[in-house]
């Protein structure tokens, strides 16, 4: 049981749902789905459903890389992670996901997004191995960010 008041099983299930939405907004974004060309959507979409069943407080299913040591080669800015809230929360609506989900998560997400961003230019970005690409895709003008009212 986690602290979400929802048995382990609702927890995977909603994580998972929101995770499977979230993703499909992503690699449906003419421009997100840039950021994530070198990642199959069914892989990311598993592995952020464990890592964060397990950070909710739900079973341990999680075993790849840490936030801080996933991103190394993607150039992040506060734009991109605004950017990637407004589609998350699009997807707790599509899904209906309940409110102490939604606050939980984004608090989680909030607590990593020091460690992601990147301070200087695309040079601050180094690969994690040989196979890794840099990403820079800074945000293009003609995207809007919906600021929350
Ligand atoms: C704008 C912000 C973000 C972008 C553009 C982004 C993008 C990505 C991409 C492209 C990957 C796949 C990397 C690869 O293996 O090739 C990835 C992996 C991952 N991301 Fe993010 N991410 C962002 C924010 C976050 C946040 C806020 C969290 C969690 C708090 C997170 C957690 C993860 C995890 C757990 C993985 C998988 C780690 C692994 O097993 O290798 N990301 N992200």
């Amino acid at each position: 049981m986690s602290d979400l008041n929802m048995t382990d099983e609702e927890l995977k299930d909603w994580v998972s749902k929101v995770s499977t939405e979230f993703y499909e907004i992503v690699y449906n974004d003419l421009w997100f789905m840039k950021i994530f060309r070198n990642i199959k959507q069914e892989v990311i979409t598993s592995q952020q459903t464990d890592f964060m069943v397990q950070a909710l407080g739900g079973p341990k299913m999680f075993c790849g890389r840490s936030p801080k040591d996933a991103h190394p080669h993607i150039w992040i800015d506060e734009d991109m992670l605004d950017y990637r809230e407004q589609l998350l929360v699009e997807a707790f609506e599509k899904v209906g996901a309940p409110q102490v989900l939604r606050d939980k998560w984004l608090k989680i997400d909030e607590a990593f997004k020091h460690v992601l961003i990147n301070k200087g230019g695309p040079e601050t970005c180094f690969k994690r191995g040989n196979a890794d690409e840099i990403i820079y895709e800074p945000k293009p003008y003609y995207v809007r960010i919906k600021k929350a009212s």
